[in-house]
């Protein structure tokens, strides 16, 4: 008989880890694949992508960011069984808090410069006869660099992840 508790984690660690690989894995794909194609496309042809990819990015980014760290904490109250001291007294627990903090700074920058800037720029995208070229192009220039911090940032945490797994690393 498999025990219920068994199941929770279970559960608990594959929408952990697939809604990480959404967040995580849409940065990369921003960073390494969309950022060079519309830099390749011509201008009259990026706006209008931008104006349609936008508003999706604006949605899917915050929901999976935070289901990410909603379904993290779960997970790590879970396995140190609420209990402070396995939480916070052991070096397993004193990793997690360091990938909780670093994720929460990940959204923070990422929703005032990520999505504060993209919100910005779809004002200006949508204007009738826009003249603010410089400012837009600022802004897209603040989008890209919230993006690289954010990929620093997701790189490691995924580290800390990788060592809050090897217990027996970690003296467990
Ligand atoms: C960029 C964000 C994150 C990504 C991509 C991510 C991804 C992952 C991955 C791939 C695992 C490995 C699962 C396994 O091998 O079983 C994992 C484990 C885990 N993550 Fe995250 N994670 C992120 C943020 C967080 C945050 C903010 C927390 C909250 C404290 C957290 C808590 C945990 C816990 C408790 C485990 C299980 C550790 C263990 O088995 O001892 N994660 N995560």
């Amino acid at each position: 008989m498999v025990e219920a508790s068994a199941v929770i984690a279970v559960v608990l660690r594959f929408f952990h880890i697939m809604f990480g690989i959404a967040w995580i894995g849409a940065v990369m794909y921003g960073v390494g694949v969309l950022r060079r194609a519309l830099g390749k496309m011509d201008p009259a042809a990026r706006k209008e992508t931008m104006k349609r990819l936008l508003p999706v990015v604006e949605r899917y980014l915050p929901g999976s960011a935070a289901m990410t760290i909603i379904f993290g904490v779960a997970l790590y109250l879970y396995l140190g069984s609420f209990d402070p001291e396995i939480l916070v007294g052991t070096p397993w627990g004193k990793v997690l808090i360091t990938a909780l903090v670093l994720a929460l700074v990940a959204f923070a920058l990422g929703m005032i410069f990520g999505i504060g800037s993209a919100r910005k720029i779809l004002g200006h995208l949508n204007e009738e006869a826009c003249t603010h070229g410089p400012e837009v192009g600022a802004l897209q220039k603040r989008f890209n660099i919230s993006q690289f911090v954010n990929l620093g940032l997701g790189f490691v945490i995924i580290a800390l992840m990788v060592v809050a797994t090897e217990h027996s690393f970690l003296g467990l």
